[in-house]
C-alpha cells in the first residue's frame, strides 16, 4: 500500500485502493498460462512421458509421487528436484526411494527446445504426475499451470512435512491440514498408492515383530504377511512390492478393495480402514471409494489439484529454471 499513499484527492482514492488491493491478491494458476508462450507444452511433455512409460510402466508411479513430494514442501516449487548438500533428495522419504529425476531432466530438455526458458520445473512435475494418471488408465483433468521455480531445498522441511508410513493416521491428517488440505484428500490422495511399488525397509515393522508382539501386524492378510517376510527376510531393505497387488501398474479404485482385505501394504494404508484412533472418517471413505470407484476417480481429480495449488510461487517470485537441478 506504500506506494498509494501519495494519494490526497478523495475521487481518485477508490480506483486506487482498488488497483493496491489487486496488486494483493495472490496470482491465480490457469490451464491457458502457456497458451501463447509455449502452446506445445502439454503436447511435448506427453511424449516424453510416453516414452518413459514404455520403458518402465512404474515410472508413472515414481513421477506422480514426485509432485507429491514437491507440493508437500515449500508448496509446488520444483524443489524436490533441487541438487546439493541440503537436497529434499537426501531427506528420510526421498532417499533412495524418490526416482524419476533423469526422467524429468529429459522432459525439462524437451520443453526448452520447444520454448526456451519459458515452462518452470514445478509445472513439469504436475503436467507429468497428471499424464501419468492417464496413462496408467486413470481419470483425466486439466492441470493449472503458471508456478514459478524456487530458489532454495528444504531438506528439513520434507523430514518434517512428509507423512512417514509409520506415522500414526492423526499424524498423517495432521501433516495433510499443515498444507490446507482435508481428511477426504488424505484417502483419495493415498488411492496413489493404486500404482507403484515400496521397499521392504518402508514395511518390514509389520513383518516379523509388530510393536514388540513377536509376530505380524495382525490388520495384515497372513497369506499376505508370509509372502513378505519371504519377500523381505535378510534383505537390505531394498526389495519391492507392489503397493496394488490386485492391479500393481493400472490406476483404479482395487487399493481400496485391498484395504477391506487387509492387503494394505503400508501400516499408512492398511491403518486408513483398520486403525482404531478415531479415524472413522477415513474408514468410511476406504468403504466408499472400495464400492464406488468413480467418486474415487471423481474426488481424486479434486484433492490433487488441490494438492497442485499449495503456496505455488507466481508473478515474479522464484525464477524459470534452466536446470531442474540447480538454480539459474
Ligand atoms: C498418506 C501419506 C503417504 C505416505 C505415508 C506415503 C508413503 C509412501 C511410501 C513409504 C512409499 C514407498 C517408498 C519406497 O519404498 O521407497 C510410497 C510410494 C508411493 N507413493 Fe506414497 N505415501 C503417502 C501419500 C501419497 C500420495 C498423496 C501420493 C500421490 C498422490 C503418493 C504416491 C505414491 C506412489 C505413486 C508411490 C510409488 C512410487 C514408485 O513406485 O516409485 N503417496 N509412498
Ligand atoms: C522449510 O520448511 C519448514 C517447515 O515447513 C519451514 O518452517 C521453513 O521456513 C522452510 N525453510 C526454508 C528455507 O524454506
Ligand atoms: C520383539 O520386540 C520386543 C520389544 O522390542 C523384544 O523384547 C523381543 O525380543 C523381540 N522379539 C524378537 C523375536 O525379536
Ligand atoms: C539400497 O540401495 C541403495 C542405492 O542403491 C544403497 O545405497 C543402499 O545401501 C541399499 N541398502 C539400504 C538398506 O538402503
Amino acid at each position: 500500500m506504500k506506494a498509494c499513499s501519495f494519494v490526497s484527492h478523495p475521487s481518485l482514492l477508490i480506483i486506487l485502493i482498488v488497483s493496491c488491493l489487486g496488486v494483493e491478491v495472490r496470482a491465480q494458476l490457469t490451464t491457458d498460462f502457456y497458451a501463447t508462450s509455449c502452446p506445445t507444452v502439454f503436447t511435448v511433455v506427453r511424449r516424453e512421458v510416453i516414452k518413459a512409460l514404455m520403458n518402465e510402466m512404474r515410472m508413472g508411479a515414481s513421477l506422480l509421487r514426485l509432485h507429491f513430494h514437491d507440493c508437500f514442501v515449500n508448496g509446488c516449487d520444483g524443489s524436490v528436484l533441487l541438487d546439493g548438500s541440503n537436497s529434499e533428495k537426501l531427506a528420510f522419504p526421498n532417499r533412495n526411494s524418490a526416482r524419476g529425476f533423469d526422467v524429468v531432466d529429459a522432459i525439462k530438455t524437451a520443453v526448452e527446445n520447444a520454448c526456451s526458458g519459458t515452462v518452470s520445473c514445478a509445472d513439469i512435475l504436475a503436467i507429468a504426475a497428471r499424464d501419468s494418471v492417464v496413462l496408467s488408465g486413470g481419470p483425466a483433468w486439466q492441470v493449472l499451470v503458471g508456478r514459478r521455480d524456487g530458489l532454495v531445498a528444504n531438506q528439513s522441511g520434507a523430514n518434517s512435512g512428509l507423512p512417514a508410513p509409520t506415522d500414526p493416521i492423526n499424524t498423517i491428517i495432521a501433516k495433510f491440514n499443515a498444507v490446507g488440505l482435508d481428511t477426504t484428500d488424505v484417502v483419495s490422495l493415498s488411492g496413489g498408492h493404486t500404482i507403484g511399488r515400496a521397499r521392504c525397509a518402508t514395511f518390514t515393522n509389520r513383518l516379523f515383530n509388530f510393536s514388540g508382539t513377536g509376530a505380524a501386524d495382525p490388520t495384515m492378510d497372513s497369506t499376505m504377511a508370509s509372502e513378505l517376510q519371504t519377500l523381505c527376510r535378510g534383505g537390505d531393505g531394498n526389495a519391492t512390492t507392489v503397493l496394488d497387488h490386485n492391479s500393481a501398474d493400472v490406476f483404479d479404485n482395487h487399493y481400496f478393495i485391498n484395504l477391506l482385505n487387509q492387503k494394505g501394504v503400508l501400516s499408512s494404508d492398511q491403518g486408513l480402514f483398520s486403525s482404531d484412533e478415531g479415524v472413522a472418517a477415513t474408514k468410511a471413505l476406504v468403504q466408499t471409494y472400495s464400492s464406488n470407484g468413480n467418486q474415487f476417480l471423481k474426488d481424486f481429480v479434486t484433492s490433487i489439484i488441490k494438492m497442485g495449488n499449495i503456496r505455488p510461487l507466481t508473478g515474479s517470485s522464484g525464477e524459470i529454471r534452466k536446470n531442474c537441478r540447480v538454480v539459474n
